[in-house]
């Protein structure tokens, strides 16, 4: 028989089903960019969200079992629903990428690496989460691990710290007088939600066609709420020390300082000879790649996935391919 708490359970799955779904970015690229990896092993989706990656990594490679991580208690809760059909192929598990990886990595023969960096459309929709203009609350906390909320930052922070995020996440040209206008505001009282927030950027803002001028300064304070920047370190870091024989690593980004952090370290992973520079012959074996980026370019949406989804506006997915067992050891 079915109690009261089951039957909120299930309107809760059901509504969520009803939502609008979220839509797997970059998917034809992504699914593209795995057929390199060893066939068997077991596949790490490091954002697992709403489940649109892994569904497809499941249905496309029969041998390998996806181990999804996300810090996000309702998408792990979303996602294990979804897939449950899989079985045994499939496992959740809540936390940081940067905390979990390196166990998984020590554990099994990783055959795949994803990771959709960012927030999903049912996060920002969702207006008690307080990641959009319209919530009644400031919190943007991806999961319970983040120390920080958005509450904390824009109520919290010094000027000079507002001043730096603005600056160096949102690349605001009037950063400062965005964060006077928070630090100004907030010595009345706190700025208690997005839709106040966005009030007070919005007086000193430039507007900029359709888009919220407000928009990137949103972002940056996610940035910081969730130490984004730090996570995708962290992430290259674990593989840098761990490189997972014969795997493939697709990474998606949506912010270009989250880019040039990918971009920069596949470049370092490629280079054949790691000699300082100025030496007259090379002294490292000229043999020192972890392995080869699969393109120079980042991978960008088709026109059509642009107009079906317009949030693939930004991404870019780079992927690389780590040498095998063999020429690891040779
Ligand atoms: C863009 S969504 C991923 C969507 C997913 N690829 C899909 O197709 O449904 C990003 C997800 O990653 C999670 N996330 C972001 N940073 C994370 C981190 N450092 N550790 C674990 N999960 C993270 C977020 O909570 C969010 O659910």
């Amino acid at each position: 028989m079915c109690t009261i708490s089951d039957i909120m359970q299930i309107k809760t799955w059901a509504d969520m089903q009803n939502e609008r779904p979220h839509i797997p970015v970059l998917l034809n690229e992504v699914l593209d960019c795995f057929e390199k990896m060893p066939q068997e092993g077991v596949f790490v989706d490091c954002t697992l969200g709403y489940g649109g990656h892994s569904r497809e990594i499941l249905k496309r490679f029969g041998q390998i079992k996806v181990i999804g991580i996300d810090r996000d208690p309702e998408a792990i809760e979303y996602s294990t629903r979804l897939l449950e059909e899989f079985g045994e192929r499939f496992e959740a598990i809540r936390g940081r990428f940067s905390d979990i990886l390196p166990r998984i990595l020590k554990e099994y023969r990783v055959c795949g690496v994803l990771a959709d960096f960012g927030v999903s459309s049912l996060q920002l929709d969702k207006k008690e989460r307080g990641f959009s203009f319209l919530s009644e609350r400031l919190d943007m906390r991806m999961g319970p691990d983040a120390e920080l909320s958005a509450y904390d930052v824009v109520n919290g922070y010094p000027l000079e710290e507002l001043e730096r995020i603005f600056r160096d996440y949102a690349e605001e040209r009037a950063y400062k007088k965005a964060a006077r206008a928070i630090v100004e505001a907030r010595s009345r009282k706190p700025v208690e939600s997005g839709v106040e927030l966005a009030d007070i950027l919005a007086k000193v803002l430039r507007k900029r066609g359709k888009t919220n001028p407000a928009t990137a300064l949103f972002q940056a304070i996610r940035i910081e709420v969730n130490d984004e920047l730090g996570e995708i370190t962290r992430l290259l870091d674990v593989l840098e020390a761990e490189p997972p024989a014969g795997a493939v690593v697709g990474l998606i980004t949506f912010h270009s300082l989250e880019d040039r952090l990918v971009k920069q370290r596949f470049r370092e992973w490629s280079r054949k000879c790691i000699c300082p520079p100025g030496l007259y012959r090379c002294e490292c074996g000229g043999s020192r790649e972890l392995g080869e980026m699969l393109s120079r370019k980042p991978m960008i949406a088709t026109d059509e996935e642009l107009e079906r989804n317009p949030r693939s506006r930004s991404a870019k997915l780079r992927c690389f391919h780590f040498k095998g067992q063999e020429s690891q050891d040779g």
